[in-house]
């Protein structure tokens, strides 16, 4: 009998990524394209779609080919994806109205200040467990229908449709026949009433949203039809947010397991299982999973804006190193920060504190400072961001988190990772399988058709490769804790 395997394709915020898995769960082949970055204007962000679905259609054979595999060795096919980027396309030529607006797009700032003001905003923020913040796409569609004279009527009318990534791409992948979004996308957008796990009359009705142009909202883990471009023949077996999807690959599937995945931002999610938790210090309630035929799995998210961005802004916009790894050979030529801190509030600042207007500062520069101490600043940064989002975390459960499970690009930098461990308190580690997001993607497909029979077989694949332990004075600690919490106080002074 010929070997089967799943495919992933993981369409993240800098580039998009096809991942061929084996029944171990082991990375058997890789091909990835980056995309274009649009900054039409300051605090704007935008993607081609046509862009990023012409490199799923380049990548499908490039991915396959390097495995030495056909299209009938593949079981499924799991897809994950940036979560909150929008796009919106013509039903008919399947063209985009426009380009699409990326989550860290700050444009509905005043919007969103107007709408937290108006009435109703409180009972949209407990349907959608969401804060009103700039991230999320319900916002970001109310920009666009606004701003593209008569876009709004042809929504009305169903000739144009939107979705996130998961929603454009399954469109295509299917020749255009399924219109569909998963639980995880939807549940961030401020549009899904997070207990029936369905569209809200009421959160529409606030946004101005016109149901026709919506997708359906389907479980993450069962079907999205067969693929007819790029994998033809092939099941879709699952969708899933990027974030969601490493939960899943970290096998984090128990309540009180949680994981924080460092990229382009940084996303903690802790599995409360079948319990909706609220936060009250500044967490989302988000969905992590739905398998088809039992009830959602939730989570509450941490969600930190910039981290793995602020070193490609080091490295691009300062230009003071040619790759992102050499931001950990900067910061070990000198012994601390030099009394300097930066907190990247490029987006505004996300959890705990959603502050759409905050603006980035670097403190306590003086002479003596050197890029050394920038560059330690820099991932210093991270450190700090995870340990106010962990405190937050604490006191939401109730429960003190004992050890971090991580993974994302990021991890690769030992520095990184024995300061958060540092800061936390706490043993960080990190697994074996470091391409967590596809492989949850590839999990969640393979479940759907039965290639994996369960969790507990899933968990077995799981393997620690890293683990640091904390080495940091107590007093130490609570002083530049502080001194990173004054420094967070500066971005909110800016704001006039
Ligand atoms: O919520 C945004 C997140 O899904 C983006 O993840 O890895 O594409 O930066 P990433």
């Amino acid at each position: 009998m010929t070997e089967k395997y799943v495919v992933a394709i993981d369409q993240g915020t800098t580039s998009t990524r096809c991942i061929v898995f084996d029944r171990r769960g082991q990375l058997v082949s890789l091909a990835q394209q980056e995309h274009k970055q649009y900054f039409p204007r300051p605090g704007w962000v935008e993607h081609d779609a046509t862009e990023i679905w012409r490199n799923v259609e380049r990548l499908a054979p490039r991915v396959l080919s390097r495995a030495g595999i056909g299209l009938d060795q593949v079981a499924a096919l799991g897809i994950t994806n940036q979560r909150e980027t929008t796009v919106i396309w013509d039903r008919v030529t399947g063209v985009p109205v426009g380009r699409a607006i990326i989550w860290q797009d700050t444009r509905t700032d005043a919007l969103v200040h107007s709408l937290a003001a108006g009435t109703g905003a409180s009972e949209v923020s407990a349907i959608s467990g969401l804060p009103f913040s700039t991230y999320f796409s319900g916002p970001r569609l109310r920009w666009m229908l606004d701003h593209t004279p008569g876009l709004r009527e042809r929504a009305e009318r169903g000739e144009v449709i939107c979705g996130t990534m998961e929603t454009w791409l399954i469109w295509n992948l299917t020749g255009r026949a399924q219109h569909v979004t998963d639980v995880t996308n939807a549940s961030r957008t401020m549009l899904l009433d997070v207990r029936t796990l369905d569209w809200s009359p009421t959160a529409l009705d606030f946004f101005g949203i016109p149901h026709a142009m919506l997708p359906s909202v389907q479980p993450s883990i069962g079907g999205f039809g067969t693929a007819r471009e790029a994998f033809p023949g092939v099941r879709i077996g699952a969708a899933l947010g990027d974030q969601q999807a490493a939960l899943f690959g970290q096998t984090c599937f128990t309540p009180g397991e949680a994981k924080c995945t460092y990229g382009t931002g940084s996303f903690l999610l802790l599995n409360t299982g079948a319990e909706l938790v609220r936060s009250e210090h500044g967490l989302l309630t988000t969905v992590a999973y739905q398998i088809a035929g039992e009830p959602a799995a939730y989570a509450l998210e941490g969600s930190i804006a910039i981290t793995g961005s602020l070193v490609q802004w080091f490295r691009d916009q300062l230009e003071l190193i040619s790759t992102a790894p050499e931001i950990e050979t900067l910061a070990r030529t000198v012994a601390d920060n030099g009394g300097c801190y930066i907190v990247p509030a490029f987006s505004g600042l996300y959890a705990p504190h959603w502050r759409s207007e905050a603006r980035g500062v670097i403190v306590g520069l003086t002479s003596y400072i050197t890029k050394g101490h920038l560059a330690r600043a820099v991932l210093e940064a991270t450190a700090w961001q995870t340990r106010e989002v962990v405190d937050a975390m604490n006191t939401d459960s109730g429960l003190t988190m004992t050890t971090l499970k991580a993974d994302g690009g990021m991890t690769a930098d030992n520095l990184l990772m024995q300061m958060i461990a540092d800061v936390l308190d706490v043993p960080v580690v990190r697994p074996l399988a470091v391409e967590t997001v596809s492989l949850g993607a590839a999990y969640a497909a393979g479940l759907a058709v039965g290639y994996w029979p369960d969790l507990d077989g899933l968990r077995r694949n799981w393997h620690i490769a890293g683990q640091w332990i904390p080495a940091m004075e107590p007093a130490a600690r609570e002083r530049e804790y502080a001194n990173w919490r004054r420094a967070v106080t500066r971005t909110l002074d800016w704001i006039q």
